[in-house]
C-alpha cells in the first residue's frame, strides 16, 4: 500500500549550503542573518518591516501588546482557527471573543466582528483560512468604525492577496508561520509584519527582553552597559532558522506554482464527486493553496476519514472549533449550537495532502482514495 504523507518539507542543499555558512561563523543568535531574512520577507510583500520570531502565536502576542492590549480588553476572533490565535490573545490577558464564519469561504464573518464589539473591544484578529484572505475591506471598515486595530493571522496565507495587496497591507500587523507545514518552514518560526516605525522599534524590544541592542549590535560596537526600560519577552528568531527560511523564501514561487496545480487537480475531481462539497473562492482573493479541504456528510466524516488512511493517505481536521475545546468551554461557558456555521464546517471538514513534493501519480492517488471511501463508507 502506497503511503502518501500528509506533508514534506523542501528543504534541500541550498539550505544545508546557507545552514552550515551560519554555523561555522561567529553569530547563530539573532544577528545579520535575521536581519536578512527580515529584508527579504518585507521585501516580498511589498511592506517596510518584518520581525522575525519564535513562532506566529509569539507574533500575535506581540503585536496586540504593540497595539496596546491590556488585560481586560476584547479581541474578536473567529472560532475555527487553530489553537494559538485564541491562545495570543489569553497571553496578554485579553478575552478572546469569538464569532461565526461566512458558509462559503470559511472566513470570518465581518457582520459577525460588528456585531460582537463592546467598549472593551481593542483588536480584530482575522485569520486568512486554508490560504484565502479575509474579506479586509469589510474588517478595515468595522475597525475604523470602531477605533479598534487589526493583528492578521496569515499563518496559512503568506502569498495570498487581498484586492492585490499581501497581509499587512490592511491591518496593523500581520504575523506568519514558519511551523513545520507551512509553505515556507524552518520547523518552528514565525514574523511580524509592521508599517509604523515607533511600532517597528517596540516590537525589536518587545521579542527580547525589552532590549534596546542586540547581542551582535553589542559586539560589533564598543561594549557598552545597558539597561532595561520595559518589560519583554524571549522570542527573538535565531540566524540557524533565517539561514533555512532564507533559501526557503527564494523558493516559494515555484513552490505556490506546484500548489496551485495539485489545487486545480483536485478541485476539478472534486467538484465532480457526489457527496463532496468545496469551499468557495472570492473574485477579490489571490489563494495561497495552504490547505485543500473537502465537506463530506458530517455523519460519515469519520469513516472516511478512517478510511483514507487505511488506504495510506494522512488527513487532518482544520479546525475542531474552539469554542468547542474543553478548556475553552470551562473557561468561558461555550456551548454547542453558539456558532452554527463553523460548527458545521468543523463536522464535516477533512485536509488533503497538499505540498510541492507530491507527484502527479500521488495526486491522482488521494483523489481515487477519496472517490473510493466516499462511495463505500
Ligand atoms: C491559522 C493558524 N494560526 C496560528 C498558528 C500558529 O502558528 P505557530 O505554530 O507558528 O505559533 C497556526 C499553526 O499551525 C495556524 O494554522
Amino acid at each position: 500500500m502506497k503511503k502518501i504523507e500528509f506533508f514534506r518539507h523542501g528543504i534541500e542543499e541550498e539550505e544545508l549550503q546557507r545552514l552550515r555558512e551560519v554555523l561555522e561563523s561567529l553569530f547563530i543568535t539573532t544577528g545579520e542573518t535575521v536581519y536578512e531574512f527580515e529584508n527579504d520577507l518585507a521585501g516580498y510583500l511589498d511592506l517596510p518591516h518584518t520581525v522575525a520570531v519564535t513562532s506566529c502565536t509569539a507574533a500575535m502576542q506581540l503585536a496586540l501588546l504593540a497595539g496596546g492590549v491590556q488585560p481586560g480588553d476584547e479581541v474578536i476572533t473567529t472560532t475555527l482557527t487553530f489553537i494559538g490565535t485564541p491562545n495570543a490573545a489569553l497571553m496578554t490577558g485579553a478575552t478572546p471573543v469569538l464569532v461565526d464564519v461566512d458558509r462559503g469561504t470559511g472566513n470570518i464573518d465581518p457582520e459577525a466582528v460588528e456585531a460582537a464589539v463592546t467598549e472593551h473591544t481593542k483588536a480584530i484578529m482575522p485569520v486568512h483560512l486554508y490560504g484565502q484572505m479575509c474579506d479586509m475591506d469589510a474588517l478595515r471598515a468595522v475597525a475604523d468604525r470602531h477605533g479598534l486595530f487589526i493583528v492578521e493571522d496569515a499563518a496559512h496565507s503568506i502569498e495570498a492577496k487581498w484586492n492585490g495587496k499581501a497581509p499587512g497591507h490592511y491591518g496593523e500587523y500581520a504575523a506568519f508561520s514558519f511551523y513545520a507545514t507551512k509553505n515556507i518552514t524552518s520547523g518552528e518560526g514565525g514574523a511580524i509584519t509592521v508599517r509604523d516605525e515607533k511600532q517597528y522599534e517596540l516590537l525589536n524590544m518587545l521579542r527580547l527582553h525589552g532590549f534596546n541592542q542586540l547581542a551582535v549590535d553589542r559586539y560589533t560596537s564598543n561594549y557598552e552597559k545597558y539597561d532595561i526600560g520595559m518589560f519583554g519577552w524571549k522570542y527573538n528568531m535565531d540566524s540557524i532558522h533565517a539561514a533555512i527560511l532564507i533559501e526557503q523564501l527564494k523558493k516559494i514561487g515555484d513552490y505556490g506554482e506546484r500548489r496551485r496545480e495539485i489545487f486545480e487537480r483536485y478541485t476539478e475531481a472534486f467538484s465532480a464527486m457526489d457527496g463532496i462539497e468545496l469551499h468557495t473562492t472570492r473574485p477579490e482573493a489571490e489563494h495561497a493553496y495552504h490547505l485543500l479541504t473537502i465537506l463530506v456528510d458530517p455523519a460519515r466524516r469519520d469513516a472516511v476519514m478512517n478510511g483514507l488512511q487505511k488506504r495510506g493517505v494522512s488527513v487532518s481536521i482544520n479546525f475542531v472549533p474552539i469554542h468547542q475545546m474543553t478548556y475553552y468551554r470551562e473557561r468561558f461557558g461555550f456551548e454547542d449550537g453558539m456558532f452554527p456555521v463553523a460548527e458545521e464546517i468543523g463536522a464535516r471538514t477533512i485536509s488533503l495532502p497538499l505540498y510541492p513534493k507530491l507527484t502527479d501519480e500521488e495526486v491522482e492517488y488521494v483523489i481515487d482514495a477519496v472517490s473510493e471511501t466516499v462511495g463505500s463508507v
